[in-house]
């Protein structure tokens, strides 16, 4: 797994999708540049999930809202009082560590432990081995399970306050040892609150302290009558928006999966009070439907219903996906409640209430919202798509199979050698296609070598332009997933091309 995650990494930096942050410098941690690959399949990600929200919902519009806000947002929203990480030092190597993440890890070094015992057993005993009946018979894999799950009970999954003193104990208890130094000399759990400050204002007696936005929500939610009352929305609506977001990441070690700096895509439904049920069910199916169109594979999706709320919800639910560190969070779907817009009301005094006219009445709207991080949605598309595969003559290939509809670029157009006019009729394809889809050229190299560029590059099609071309107006068109190739006339590539990618 491991390794998989290390070639995804890898994979991105040599093809120009992801790169370290001012690399040049060492880097700054846990924030990322995307290349010029990347800012592409980001847009594609950006505009498909645009198109499936707002474009094609009647009662659903887009806003783009300023990344500071007032700092009484803040307060209003809960973020600083309650947006909180767990920490706790190591005295000796003067390191920090997520409490919960350390633990959690001695979950995975447990279930490691656990592996490796079938694999032992399922060596030894050949094909006889029955797996399940295995777990549920040796003592040491139970014994393994059981103190597993022990912890993860106690640990709970998101920490209140209360919880904090139990954790250090926790990881006394574990012997947990310190991942640098192997020391066991801790601090108390102390919260600390994530998000980044900064100051506006010229001179530094009267700066104000501003937070840069650690989600995008609070943007729709204090534009929510300016928007009703312009669009002449009736509930139930939406406002969607896309945005970057920031939040001081304590632990931030797995690539772009969780960033400092970062890109949400959320959308806030506002309904009757008394109806969020009904839509919050509404909107984990929808959600999911989006992700499935994508085709990445039914198995690698999963909810998981959240026992533990967050401050703001009464119920809660993330599309986990299976990314190569085992299933994560991909996507978040809340029922918020009036919290949000019940909070400012109160700290704003001006009334946040819509008027129905069939019952007459004024009320605060519910809310049900679903969010999704771009980059996490980037990695899960990028690395699903990342395939070794053997080929029949017994060589391997790298391919990057993304949807067709995201990928970078849509076909790569190639003469078959560098003269005879060749090029020449393939840059004329080019400046046909360009109009409708980014293309690109590419002489360099046998012909061969330039398919597997483009393979490893996500580009659905090849176009090869060869002397029959000159003759009779066609032209191979090479499918990257199935390596299959078929001659085509010119003039239907376009056709033939939109059929494959459009949304
Ligand atoms: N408005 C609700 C909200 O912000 P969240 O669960 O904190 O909820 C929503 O975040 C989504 O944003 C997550 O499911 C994840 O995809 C993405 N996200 C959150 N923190 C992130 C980080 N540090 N880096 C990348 N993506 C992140």
């Amino acid at each position: 797994q491991e390794d998989d995650f290390k070639k995804v990494i890898s994979h991105a930096k040599e093809y120009g999708y992801v790169f370290q942050s001012s690399e040049i410098y060492d880097g700054l941690s846990a924030v990322y540049d995307y290349g010029q690959n990347g800012a592409e399949l980001k847009k594609n990600i950006r505009e498909y999930w645009w198109r499936a929200m707002v474009q094609l919902n009647d009662n659903i519009v887009g806003i783009d809202a300023a990344i500071f806000m007032h700092p009484t947002t803040w307060k209003a929203s809960g973020h600083v009082d309650a947006f909180n990480d767990p920490l706790i030092d190591n005295k000796d190597s003067k390191k920090r560590y997520r409490a919960d993440v350390l633990v959690e890890d001695h979950v995975a070094k447990i279930e490691a432990k656990i592996e490796k015992e079938v694999a032992k057993a399922a060596k030894r005993f050949g094909e006889a081995f029955d797996k399940d009946q295995f777990l549920e018979t040796n003592q040491r894999v139970l014994e393994y399970r059981e103190e597993g799950r022990t912890i993860l009970k106690r640990l709970g999954r998101s920490l209140e306050k209360e919880d904090l003193a139990d954790v250090k104990k926790l990881i006394e208890e574990l012997q947990i040892a310190c991942p640098m130094s192997g020391s066991r000399n801790w601090t108390d759990v102390k919260q600390f609150n994530l998000m980044f400050g900064t100051k506006l204002g010229a001179s530094a007696e009267n700066a104000t302290d501003l937070f840069l936005r650690p989600e995008t929500a609070q943007g729709i939610f204090v534009n929510f009558l300016n928007v009703q009352k312009t669009g002449r929305l009736k509930i139930p609506f939406g406002i969607a928006q896309i945005g970057k977001a920031f939040r001081n990441e304590i632990v931030a070690r797995q690539f772009i999966f969780r960033m400092r700096e970062f890109e949400q895509m959320e959308m806030q439904f506002f309904i009757q009070p008394g109806t969020q049920k009904e839509w919050y069910e509404k909107w984990k199916e929808t959600r999911m439907k989006w992700h499935l169109s994508l085709g990445m594979g039914e198995e690698n999706y999963r909810f998981h219903d959240h026992e533990k709320l967050a401050h703001y919800a009464d119920a809660a639910a993330d599309i986990e996906f299976r990314f190569p560190f085992g299933f994560k969070e991909l996507e978040g779907i809340h029922s918020r409640t009036d919290f949000d817009l019940g909070n400012h009301e109160k700290y704003s005094g001006k009334k946040l209430q819509y008027f129905d006219h069939e019952t007459n009445k004024n009320y605060v709207p519910y809310v049900v919202e679903t969010s999704i991080g771009l980059d996490r949605m980037f990695l899960a598309v990028f690395s699903n798509a990342l395939q070794e595969e053997e080929l029949e003559n017994g060589t391997f290939r790298t391919v990057l199979k993304l949807p067709p509809v995201l990928a970078p670029t849509k076909a790569a157009v190639l003469p078959l050698v560098k003269k005879d006019g060749l090029p020449e009729v393939a840059k004329e394809i080019i400046d046909d296609l360009k109009w409708d889809f980014n293309v690109l050229y590419d002489e360099k190299d046998a012909v061969g070598r330039r398919y597997r560029r483009q393979d490893a590059n996500g580009t659905p099609f090849c176009i090869t332009v060869d002397h029959q071309t000159l003759e009779d107006q066609t032209v191979t068109i090479r499918h990257r997933d199935s390596m299959e190739q078929e001659r085509v006339a010119i003039s239907e590539l376009n056709g033939i091309i939109h059929e494959a990618v459009d949304m």
